[in-house]
């Protein structure tokens, strides 16, 4: 293949996505401290971002934050090598309180938490059982990991169990992985189901928490924290880059198993350590989420106010979750799109969210809620949504 026909080849694949509605396009969004943003000169209210607790546009104001990154700005080598500062040793110790675990061991991002923590524990041998509707980046860790990989779903536990039942004597492990919080519906998996079928068939769990840390639980901790599974759960991993308002991934276990996980984990292992500015910030985002519990409980309302809303206009919402994500389902992938642009054009940035990140016939409007936003701005924009749905094409 010459280089031209090569890229031939890239342009009908991006035609193929732009006749589907599923091609992206850059776009610059100037997100601001009160919950709007701004977008091609506009201000908008922002239903996008993860920035559920409002701490990216706070703990950067801290004068020892700025300090550490007027001094350092970056780690200059991974964590094994001489990248790991007294920040990252201190954050480290802060994540292990506040999701009350024997220890935790950062990365570079969420992502590649889930590369490093299933690429390192799930040996030749084993098997993953995922659910289907995991972040994309827990697929890809169960699927590069070195064991079988199986789907399952949510919705469907006993079938789980029973294809665990039927293989488990062929595998000497056995993962099953799931979000703690569906990223592209706000709900939560039955976990104490889960963690029956885990024991039942001693298997393993382990939890992605990125849209549930800091804001689901009585500590914040997450879906274990709300349903009380934390001690029936392996590894419970995290995101900075969401409620906590920075970035950076963590994972938290038992001491053994992050001893394990430092040692050989690729992704943190073969990558440089976070900024040590960075791990300053977490620190006091780390702190926000044990000291200010009015944060989430304000969230929950809110999330309570907008579900109960999306009932009355009767939109689609996918289900009553318990986290800040509320979708309000389109199917069409082209038609999501322009419903986003209409509620732009009426003042509301919210993301349309099409296939691949959704399965075909799901396309959604997601609604990402954070303490900014108001009782108000969320009815405006639902009965801006329930009006263009009622429109015509
Ligand atoms: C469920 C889930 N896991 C992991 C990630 C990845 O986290 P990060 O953005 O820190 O790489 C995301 C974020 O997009 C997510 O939604």
């Amino acid at each position: 293949m010459t280089s031209s026909e090569f890229h031939d080849r890239l342009e009908a694949n991006l035609q193929k996505l732009e006749s589907r509605g599923q091609r992206r396009f850059a776009k610059t969004v100037h997100s601001q401290a009160d919950g709007f943003c701004v977008i091609n000169g506009r201000r908008l209210v922002n239903f996008g971002g993860n920035d559920y607790l409002n701490l990216a546009h706070e703990v950067g104001q801290q004068e020892n934050v700025k300090a550490v990154f007027a001094s350092q700005m970056g780690a200059t080598a991974s964590a094994l090598v001489c990248g790991r500062s007294g920040w990252h040793h201190e954050l480290e110790e802060a994540i292990a309180r506040m999701e009350g675990a024997e220890a935790a061991l950062l990365f570079p991002t969420g992502y590649a938490a889930n590369l490093g923590v299933l690429g390192c524990l799930v040996e030749s041998g084993d098997a993953v059982f995922s659910d289907r509707d995991n972040h994309a980046s827990l697929i890809d860790a169960a699927k590069a990991s070195s064991g079988k990989f199986y789907v399952y779903r949510r919705d469907r536990l006993a079938a789980l169990s029973d294809a665990i039942a039927r293989r488990r004597g062929d595998f000497d492990q056995v993962f099953i992985v799931t979000d703690g919080v569906f990223s592209m519906d706000g709900c939560i998996p039955d976990l104490h189901a889960l963690c029956e079928i885990a024991q039942q068939h001693n298997c393993q769990l382990v939890v992605d928490e990125a849209h549930g840390t800091g804001v689901l639980g009585d500590h914040g901790r997450g879906a274990c924290d709300f349903c009380n599974v934390e001690d029936r759960v392996l590894v419970r991993i995290g995101t900075m880059s969401k409620a906590l308002g920075g970035i950076g991934g963590f994972a938290v276990a038992d001491q053994q198993t992050i001893e394990w996980l430092r040692n050989s984990a690729r992704t943190q292992f073969f990558s440089t350590a976070l900024p040590p500015g960075i791990c300053a910030a977490m620190l006091e985002s780390v702190r926000v989420v044990e000291s200010q519990p009015d944060r989430r409980h304000r969230l929950a309302q809110l999330t309570a106010f907008a579900h109960r809303r999306a009932e009355e206009l009767k939109l689609k919402a996918v289900i009553a979750g318990v986290a800040p994500i509320v979708p309000i389902l389109v199917n069409d992938d082209s038609q999501s799109v322009i419903v986003s642009q209409r509620m732009e054009a009426a003042g509301f940035f919210v993301p349309a969210i099409r296939p691949p990140t959704v399965p075909a016939g799901t396309a959604r409007l997601r609604f990402s809620l954070t303490v900014k936003h108001s009782e108000e701005q969320i009815d405006a924009s639902f009965c801006e949504v329930a009006r263009i749905l009622d429109a015509k094409f």
